[in-house]
């Protein structure tokens, strides 16, 4: 039966990459690779690069797949999304069935982890319920952006016993939930983080996480929001793309590292 890899290759850095993603692009025969828009070449390029610095066999064979176009026309966010992501499977059917035989190996090189913001796993199982072409398929864990975030700000993304909420600028624009004391916030084209400069917050915000490009800027919100907006802007016009993410946080974060610092008190009871 054929076998698909979906395999999480890492946001951004190519040593991102786990050994188990490198076990499993040893046994690949054909990688599945959809074009994205408008980082297009680089991200095309980056996964090239992990196939030509992590496979010992040089016998795989590339498939590139021309992703649909969204169709603006449609003004439901949902119902936009889940239309393209039919157009999507009914592709990737195709082409799985045209360039995999029944006993081959296939991949998809899902950016970051393919559970957080990625439809690919929701596409393979579309293609599966269709029923069409049988397969069977495995998931293979990788580095996320918001991981990549957290190590390059040298931070940790809850505070004792707290909540998080991952969501993403869209949805920030409604405001913060008052759930969680930190957000982390993806998928943000508008910088949305400018409608809560009222608000006593503090920002650790990445771009290119991981790649040479990369950008880090962190303190209070409403200090380093325009500065955030300037950099996001230039980069953007210069690469023709950006990707960005970012943690907000209540500012208890330099109070509570306070009550981590070991005093002479602690050492001598001991
Ligand atoms: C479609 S989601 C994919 C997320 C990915 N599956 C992951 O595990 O990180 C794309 C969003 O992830 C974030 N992102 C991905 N890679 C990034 C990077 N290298 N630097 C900063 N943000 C990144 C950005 O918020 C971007 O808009």
């Amino acid at each position: 039966m054929r076998k698909l890899f979906l395999i999480g290759i890492g946001a951004g850095n190519p040593e991102y990459i786990t050994v188990q993603a490198i076990k499993a692009l040893n046994l690949v025969d054909v990688f599945f690779l959809p074009d994205k828009g408008e980082a297009r070449q680089q991200l095309l390029n980056l996964r090239k690069e992990i196939c030509e610095r992590y496979i010992e066999n040089t016998s795989y064979r590339i498939v590139e797949i021309d992703d649909p176009v969204r169709d603006t026309t449609i003004s439901d966010y949902a119902t936009r999304v889940v239309l393209w992501h039919r157009e999507r499977a009914l592709i990737y059917e195709e082409m799985i069935q045209q360039e995999l035989a029944e006993d081959e190996c296939g991949a998809f090189l899902v950016w970051g982890d393919p559970s957080l913001y990625d439809s690919t796993i929701r596409i393979i199982e579309g293609i599966k319920a269709r029923g069409r072409l049988s397969f069977e398929f495995e998931v293979i864990p990788g580095i996320t952006s918001i991981q990549a975030l957290a190590a390059r700000h040298r931070i940790t993304l809850n505070g004792i016993g707290e909540s998080i909420v991952i969501t993403t600028g869209r949805q920030l624009s409604a405001g913060l939930s008052g759930e969680a004391e930190r957000t982390i916030v993806m998928l943000d084209g508008q910088c949305s983080f400018n409608n809560l400069l009222e608000e006593d917050l503090d920002i650790f915000w990445g771009a290119y996480l991981g790649m040479e490009e990369e950008v880090l800027v962190s303190g209070k919100l409403r200090e380093v929001a325009e500065t955030i907006e300037t950099i996001r802007h230039e980069k953007r016009q210069k690469n023709g793309w950006i990707m960005d993410a970012y943690l907000l946080c209540k500012p208890n974060r330099n109070r509570s590292i306070q009550e981590f610092v070991v005093t002479d008190t602690d050492s001598a009871t001991r």
